[in-house]
């Protein structure tokens, strides 16, 4: 990668950081990195350094930065035809849904801009399901720790009180149940219910597998009562656990799937997939977004499900075991990790204590995993990752948990 000017970019990088804190909402808090560009899984900030990306933009950019096969499909229709809103038929949605259906096994696809708005869709389209049938029914269930999006309807099923309290109130008739006690679930759920949603693998919530106890109870309690399942895959899905959804390798049946983060691969495209008695429940004008499956985001999808099929699912297949593999190694050579949790490239490092110091000195090292659920570093790499640069994400990772440990007089700055 290119090396730049160290001076100019600090001046650079100190005027974004500034004209982000007098004008930029501040609803989030950033790291002190300016990042210029990428390749593969590094990343390369204004000052020139570089970083190992074990990240993706949360779980995003699972073709690493910058690959080929995006570049060129963005590159291609960028040119050719970026938008018409859907009044209108374009030659890519169809067949990015005829895809997605055939992965799935739902026959039908809504295409729309973010996990988020995948997640209210799946509300939307389980309310509506039960109001064509005549016997509407509005009950939600979800899982404590889970997490959904932040606009009304998702944060209705984030379970975090965090997020929830200066909001509400919010949209009613959602029960959090416990995600250990099947009881619960099943006490919980009965002939008002009009779904369960939930994750496979809490993301937001710490890594957190669903137990297979609770896989059990999802399909006992959809099947004594009628609810639908909702898989909340936008996190978990297309490739990230080594399968194109994590419901299967679970042994779940959803009516409904949200997907989003992996599907544009940094391009915003989410999309909600439907059984076909959901499907027949729909109408026209019952649900839309103006630039949701455009002709850009469905070059960048389709980009993404081709390189998926031409070996790269079998790759994280692969190499998915061995980040895991090394990741215990280090739990067993550190004992502030007491757990390693997750499935293929979608890890956690739960810790004794807070996360947040080794999410800080990580990136003094070189190497970006964020911090979840407080306890838990969480790893969401590039599908794309080699085998040379786990090896050095974990070399990196094991020197920083190193540092941590380090009795308080001696750490360095
Ligand atoms: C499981 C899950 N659902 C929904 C969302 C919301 O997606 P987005 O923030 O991309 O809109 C997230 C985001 O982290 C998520 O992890």
């Amino acid at each position: 990668m290119a090396t730049t000017n160290s001076s100019a970019a600090d001046v650079r990088s100190t005027r974004v950081q500034a004209l982000e804190a007098a004008h930029v909402l501040q609803t989030y808090t950033r790291q002190p990195v300016v990042f210029v560009r990428g390749e593969g899984v590094w990343l390369e900030a204004a000052d020139g350094s570089r970083y190992l990306d074990m990240l993706s933009g949360i779980g995003v950019n699972v073709l690493g930065h910058a690959h080929p096969a995006l570049v060129e499909a963005l590159r291609e229709q960028v040119g050719q035809l970026t938008h018409t809103s859907n009044l209108f038929f374009h030659p890519f949605q169809g067949p990015l849904a005829e895809r997605l259906t055939r992965a799935s096994g739902l026959p039908r696809a809504f295409f729309c801009n973010s996990g988020t708005e995948a997640v209210e869709g799946c509300l939307k389209f389980a309310r509506r399901f039960w109001y064509t049938a005549g016997t509407p029914r509005t009950r939600l269930i979800a899982f404590e720790r889970g997490f959904s999006g932040r606009t009304m309807g998702a944060l209705s099923t984030t379970w975090d009180e965090h997020y929830r309290t200066p909001f509400g109130p919010l949209v009613p008739d959602v029960q959090f149940v416990s995600n250990e006690d099947p009881d619960d679930l099943l006490s919980a759920v009965d002939h008002d219910t009009a779904a369960i949603l939930a994750e496979p693998i809490q993301g937001e919530g710490g890594v957190r597998p669903l137990p297979p106890q609770i896989v059990a109870a999802i399909n006992q309690a959809c099947g004594s009562t009628g609810a639908l399942y909702i898989a909340d895959e936008v996190q978990s899905g297309l490739g990230r656990t080594g399968h194109m959804f994590h419901f299967g390798a679970l042994g779940l049946c959803p009516d409904l799937i949200a997907l989003g983060k992996a599907l544009g691969a940094g391009f915003p495209v989410g999309a909600v997939l439907v059984s076909a008695r959901v499907a027949a429940s729909i109408s026209a004008g019952d649900h839309g977004t103006t630039y949701g499956g455009n002709p850009l985001a469905c070059r960048a999808a389709l980009a993404v499900l081709d390189t998926l099929e031409q070996g790269l699912l079998e790759h994280v297949r692969r190499v998915g075991p061995i980040l895991e593999a090394g990741l215990r190694a280090i739990a067993r050579a550190h004992p502030m990790v007491t757990e390693v949790r997750g499935a293929g490239l979608m890890q956690g490092l739960v810790l004794d204590r807070d996360a947040g110091p080794v999410v800080a000195i990580a990136l003094e090292h070189g190497l970006i995993v964020n911090r979840t659920a407080e306890r838990v570093v969480r790893l969401l790499p590039p599908y794309v990752i080699s085998e040379t640069e786990i090896a050095e994400a974990l070399r990196r990772l094991d020197a920083v948990l190193t540092v941590v440990e380090e009795p308080e007089p001696c750490r360095k700055a």
